[in-house]
């Protein structure tokens, strides 16, 4: 869907972007994880023609960015940026309505949408709607911008820490959000963050930028599971490897179906890591699960934690 051919990008001569070859199948969840300046937002920008590349190519449906519009781009992928950038004179339902008011759609329908976004981003219309950018708090305006993106339904998903500004309880509710709207509708999202674990909790893959190479790429087990060199290893963070492989498995794939026990119970979609941290704060060796009805669904062993896929 998306394809970079030896992409390369400088400023005043200093390459922000070197050379970089990435495809980003269509549906695919793509994370670009980076240190500071290593490029993430450049190579996003490239994609919709915010920065234009000056070396390789960059396709979009087999076809070179080249040759459409920019505004034409720019449609058809929702993009929201680092620092939100919302249009200070306008309401945040103006604002929503951006994409959707040049696309023609009527005031009932924008409203319609601008509502529904809001209450998915959990921002009641009737608080927010008609307020200014000033008049909300940094991570209320990310996700104001988050609604913008999402506005007219593209089929690319462009964000740039999306997320960066709000708390952790408002940003793992808006994580499983995301990731449930790329369950539903199949987007391709394109993602730059320099939360590792946020990486690993959204990304179908994982793109891994270093002064403006690719270092790895690939799902995050494999990355886990096989960093390339020591830089992978020192980004994922060398001493929590076997904590983080945890957070991608699931409660439900290792509990022993038909036991029971005794005890406060595990939801069956709870994450190994999540069981390991109940196992030490209980002092317990075994822990009930119950599916997403309350219905008892075995028992989680410690000693299966181990696995045997890890
Ligand atoms: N408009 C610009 N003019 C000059 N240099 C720029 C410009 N935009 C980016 N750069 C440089 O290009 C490099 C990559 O910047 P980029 O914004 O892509 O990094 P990043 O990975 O998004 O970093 P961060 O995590 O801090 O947002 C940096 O060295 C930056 O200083
Ligand atoms: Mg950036």
């Amino acid at each position: 869907m998306i394809r970079f051919e030896a992409v390369s990008k400088s400023f005043a001569g200093d390459a922000a972007v070197d050379r970089l070859d990435l495809t980003i199948e269509a549906g695919e969840f793509t994370v670009l994880i980076g240190r500071s300046g290593s490029g993430k937002t450049t190579t996003l920008k490239m994609i919709n023609r915010l920065i234009e590349h000056d070396g390789g190519r960059i396709l979009f449906g087999g076809k070179n960015i080249r040759e459409f519009r920019p505004e034409a781009l720019r449609r058809r992928m929702g993009y929201a940026i680092q620092s939100h950038g919302l249009f200070p004179h306008w309401t945040v339902e103006q604002n929503i309505g951006t994409v959707p008011s040049l696309l023609g759609w009527t005031k009932a329908r924008i409203r319609e949408r601008t509502h529904e976004l809001l209450e998915l981003l959990h921002l009641p219309a009737d608080a927010f709607a008609a307020r200014y950018p000033h008049q909300l708090s940094g991570g209320q305006q990310q996700r104001v911008g988050v609604a913008r993106a999402l506005a007219a339904d593209p089929d690319v998903l462009l964000m740039d820490e999306p997320f960066g500004a709000l708390d952790p309880v408002t940003r793992l509710a808006l994580q499983a959000e995301l990731t449930r709207i790329h369950r539903l509708s199949g987007k391709t999202i394109v993602m730059v963050t320099h939360d590792i674990d946020e990486a690993l909790r959204l990304g179908s893959r994982i793109v891994l930028l270093d002064r403006g190479h690719l270092v790895q790429q690939g799902s995050p087990a494999s990355l886990l599971a096989a960093p390339a060199n020591d830089f992978v290893r020192d980004f994922i963070g060398r001493s929590d490897i076997g904590i983080r492989l945890l957070g991608l498995g699931v409660v439900r794939d290792r509990a022993r179906p038909g036991e029971t026990t005794g005890g406060d119970p595990l939801p069956a979609s709870a994450t190994l890591r999540e069981a390991l941290s109940a196992f030490v704060t209980r002092q317990v060796r075994t822990l009930p699960v119950v599916d997403a009805k309350g219905e008892p669904a075995g028992v989680l062993h410690f000693a299966d934690l181990l696995g045997t896929t890890g």
